[in-house]
């Protein structure tokens, strides 16, 4: 008998069911990795195991403790089955229909590629054998991971089913092996669980795709305005600045753009909210992706950041600059001639590398808190104030290191070749304006408004108001 399952919870108490007391002999159809994986740490978790194979005396070594049979016999000696067999060879499943009726059948496929077929592969299992109770689940973890014991990678499975019993059945063994568990709902659930193993790292491809897009664009950019111009203009050769120079030009360019494209989606949900005159309305599809991506923005920028750091540290032991240094000297030597001591340099070049240290400081910390094992003895109020107001306090420093950095180049016509800005300028756009739109809604009349907003509070239409009163 299956129950139609309609909530995502699972039921923490003991089982009563058959499925409890037969639990102690499992059945695993197929020899292979996986089901020697599984039926080694079943058998060390305590369970009895018997392999269903097409060749049960000549499948090669098994775990020890376990046995293997034929299908028909091994299906008959448990209630509980796990098919770990690919779906091209599910066929001759139906055959043993009649002894896999009532059993529990877990499907722990996987596909090679997406919409490989038009139905789930756990789906198709149950249609084959319409009078088992089709479990989907473990297709997450590898033979690997099952054979070495669950490790942070793999510490979960997900199931789902139509059955609530066989559910509970298949969730008891994963958590005796060690598991936690994640209830997906109905067996119409399968697709999206056989799509997981298939995703590789989908919440890192925009913040990486952004990092490829914008580092070509800037190498791109600065060799055109810096080598390419030296090299037509002055008719000299710098091409060696691409190494060290150039990517440490376009490394913190990059980080600083991205670091402020982690602040930017907040600013403009905390605008439409402000102009919603509401927190209840749904953030369109884009901005909820962007918000949801912003820890891989942050921690993409801040490698970046660190490579900077790292270029910026091989400065003094450049062969070119040791170079550009001995024949300064060489020369005010020859011509008798010391410079005066430049404080304003000097008040320059000490401030922009000071705030760059901390806003590089502020960034780790950043970095640090968003590892799971910090965040999680974190409470939401330090977090929220370590990410959100710490992560404003770092934006705004590295950008003013920029605009240190930068000074009064930005007055000098030399530093526009060929009508080129230069790429630190272009990398403060963004940051400027997402500080700019931050300082407005920390205006006490916005801010007071977009507080009250946050607590639930709604602008309603005088319009409408008017018209409710009539009608009431
Ligand atoms: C190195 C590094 C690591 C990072 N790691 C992480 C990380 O681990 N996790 C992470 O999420 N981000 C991370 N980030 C990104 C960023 O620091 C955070 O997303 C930060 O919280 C954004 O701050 P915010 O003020 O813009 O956004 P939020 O505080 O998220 O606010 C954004 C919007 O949410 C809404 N909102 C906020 N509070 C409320 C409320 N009480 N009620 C209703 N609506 C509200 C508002 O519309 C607000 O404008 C990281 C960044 C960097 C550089
Ligand atoms: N390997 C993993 O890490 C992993 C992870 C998650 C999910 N999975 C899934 O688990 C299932 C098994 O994977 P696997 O890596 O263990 O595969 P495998 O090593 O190829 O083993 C499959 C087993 O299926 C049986 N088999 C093969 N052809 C058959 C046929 N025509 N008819 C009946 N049985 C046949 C064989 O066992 P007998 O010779 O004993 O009959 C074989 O050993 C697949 O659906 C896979 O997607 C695997
Ligand atoms: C330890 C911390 C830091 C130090 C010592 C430092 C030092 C420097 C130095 C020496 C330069 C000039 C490089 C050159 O002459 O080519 C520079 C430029 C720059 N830095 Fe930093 N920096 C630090 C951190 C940061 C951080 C965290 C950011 C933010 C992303 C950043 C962003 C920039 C930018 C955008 C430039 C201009 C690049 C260009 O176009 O030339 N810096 N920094």
């Amino acid at each position: 008998m299956s129950k139609e399952v309609n909530s995502e919870s699972v039921s923490l108490c003991p089982l009563s069911t058959p499925a409890a007391t037969e639990q102690e002999m499992l059945c695993i159809f197929g020899t292979g990795d996986l089901g020697r994986s599984l039926g080694q740490r079943l058998f060390q978790t305590g369970y009895k195991v018997v392999y269903g194979s097409r060749r049960p005396h000549s499948c090669g070594p098994l775990p020890p403790g376990t046995q293997a049979m034929s299908h028909v016999a091994a299906a008959q000696s448990a209630r509980l089955v796990f098919v770990c067999i690919h779906r091209e060879n599910y066929n001759f499943l139906e055959t043993l229909a009649p002894q896999l009726k009532g059993k529990v059948l877990v499907d722990v496929s996987n596909n090679l590629k997406k919409n490989m077929y038009p139905e789930a592969n756990a789906e198709y299992l149950q249609r084959l054998i319409p009078g088992a109770q089709v479990v989907k689940g473990f297709n997450t973890l590898s033979a690997w991971a099952l054979q070495n014991g669950p490790s942070d990678a793999s510490r979960q499975v997900y199931v789902c089913g139509n059955s609530l019993e066989a559910k509970q059945a298949v969730i008891e063994v994963a958590t005796k092996l060690g598991f936690t568990v994640l209830d997906r709902g109905s067996l119409t659930a399968a697709r999206e669980l056989e799509d997981f193993p298939l995703q590789l790292f989908p919440e890192w491809r925009l913040p990486l795709q952004l990092a490829t897009g914008l580092t070509a664009f800037f190498f791109f950019y600065l060799l055109i305005r810096d080598v390419i111009y030296s090299y037509v203009v002055n008719d000299k050769d710098i091409s060696f600045r691409i190494m060290a120079s150039l990517a440490n030009k376009v490394f913190p360019i990059v980080s600083l753009i991205m670091l402020s494209l982690c602040y930017l989606p907040g600013v403009i949900a905390a605008f439409l909210q402000l102009y919603r005159g509401t927190k209840y309305k749904r953030f369109p599809d884009w901005l909820d992706r962007w918000m949801l991506c912003r820890k891989q923005l942050g921690l993409v920028a801040l490698a970046l950041a660190s490579l900077h750091v790292l270029y910026t540290l091989i400065i003094p032991i450049r062969y070119y600059v040791r170079y550009r240094l001995a024949a300064h000297t060489i020369s005010q030597i020859k011509e008798n001639k010391t410079s005066p001591f430049d404080t304003t340099m000097a008040w320059r070049t000490d401030s922009y590398y000071v705030i760059g240290i901390l806003g590089f400081g502020l960034y780790l910390l950043l970095g640090i808190t968003s590892l799971p094992s910090v965040s999680n003895v974190l409470s939401w109020r330090e977090f929220s104030f370590i990410q959100s107001k710490l992560g404003y306090l770092t934006l705004f420093f590295c950008t003013f290191h920029t605009y240190l950095y930068g000074w009064d180049k930005f007055l000098q016509p030399s530093s526009y070749k060929w009508f080129m800005l230069p790429g630190y300028m272009l990398s403060l756009v963004v940051p400027s304006v997402v500080l700019v739109l931050k300082l407005l809604l920390l205006l006490p009349c916005v801010d007071s408004t977009l507080t009250r907003i946050r607590q639930g509070w709604e602008r309603t239409d005088p319009e409408q108001e008017r018209k409710k009163l009539l009608l009431t």
